[in-house]
């Protein structure tokens, strides 16, 4: 256990860190300081496709900004790349995705010093090694995911029944980049002044008040009959959830927040928010009839009042 003492010295050479680090970005850069971070891990469902059909609807302007369902966090690196986030709450169920950006707002520096390390490449062997291992030290943890996110295959996250990582060996080429450092440092700016939580999204949202932006990117509503419901449930998000979210979307309209959700073009999700402004966006998915992907998908972006009369 940390002192309290020890606890406050490594704060304060946290933030001197950080004040020589953007000093250094302001020298070597322009004047006007800005961060570019951009996502750390791939994640399925990942929204950096969509930004810009999305960009238009964003409020220029928020107090608070929440992001409950927040995996790879693509919304989040763009709007702090604009500078438009002041304060924020993130936060997912995932508790080793959590763990890693925590590790990155509070630690980025060990983490790095630890991906350095020699272990973390692309090899099928070290793969299986590094993923059968469990360390609880939260750097190890963090390195480990952001490695098996680089090499395993599609980036996909999946755990078995007993929680353990279950991804086979991915194809990449044998250098491909597991970590971009200076990346992780833009990272660890952007989440300064984030609370950072492992919660359901209807907790995590509990405080937004009018003002805020919540952004919603739960697990998509299947879009086919037969791909049924019970398929998500693994997740935790079958058609219950997508009520509860819509009920809670509902609740902070009502509180005057700002609030965006995606979701697929499924009818029930056309039903639930049918007295809202549904915006159709094209995404470039993979789709079972068209293996190429090329066509694309239609989703959906729906928005509160507020936010098509800032648009
Ligand atoms: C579609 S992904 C988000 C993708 C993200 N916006 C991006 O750009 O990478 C959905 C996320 O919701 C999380 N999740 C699932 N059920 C949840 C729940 N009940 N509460 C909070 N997060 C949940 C999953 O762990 C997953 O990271």
């Amino acid at each position: 256990m940390q002192t309290k003492k020890e606890k406050n010295r490594n704060e304060t050479s946290r933030q001197t860190f950080i004040e020589s680090y953007i000093n250094d970005k302001r020298k070597n850069k322009s004047p006007t300081f800005k961060i570019s971070p951009e996502p750390v891990v791939k994640w399925a469902g990942g929204k950096r496709g969509l930004i810009e059909q999305y960009s238009r609807y964003f409020p220029s302007n928020f107090n608070y900004y929440f992001e409950p369902f927040f995996g790879g966090g693509a919304v989040f690196f763009h709007l702090s790349s604009l500078g438009l986030i002041k304060k924020a709450k993130i936060s997912d169920i995932n508790s080793e995705l959590i763990n890693m950006y925590i590790v990155i707002r509070d630690n980025v520096e060990e983490l790095i010093f630890e991906l350095k390390s020699g272990k973390y490449y692309n090899d099928k062997e070290q793969y299986y090694k590094i993923r059968a291992e469990e360390p609880n030290d939260p750097v190890l943890r963090a390195a480990r995911l952001i490695y098996l996110n680089h090499t395993c295959f599609n980036g996909l996250y999946r755990v078995n029944k007993k929680g353990k990582f279950n991804v086979p060996y991915g194809r990449y080429p044998k250098d491909v980049k597991i970590f971009d450092e200076n990346n992780l440092r833009e990272v660890m700016l952007s989440l300064q002044n984030v609370e950072i939580t492992v919660e359901d999204f209807e907790e995590s949202v509990k405080e937004a008040k009018k003002g805020d932006f919540v952004y919603f990117d739960p697990p998509y509503a299947p879009l086919t009959k037969t791909a049924d419901f019970t398929s998500y449930t693994k997740e935790g998000f079958g058609e219950n959830e997508q009520k509860r979210l819509a009920e809670v979307f509902r609740q902070l309209c009502d509180k005057g927040c700002y609030v965006m959700e995606s979701n697929s073009s499924a009818q029930i999700i056309k039903d639930l928010y049918s007295e809202f402004n549904i915006i159709t966006v094209r995404a470039k998915r993979y789709i079972n009839s068209d293996p190429s992907g090329r066509k694309g998908v239609d989703e959906l972006l729906i928005l509160s009042p507020n936010l098509l009369e800032s648009a």
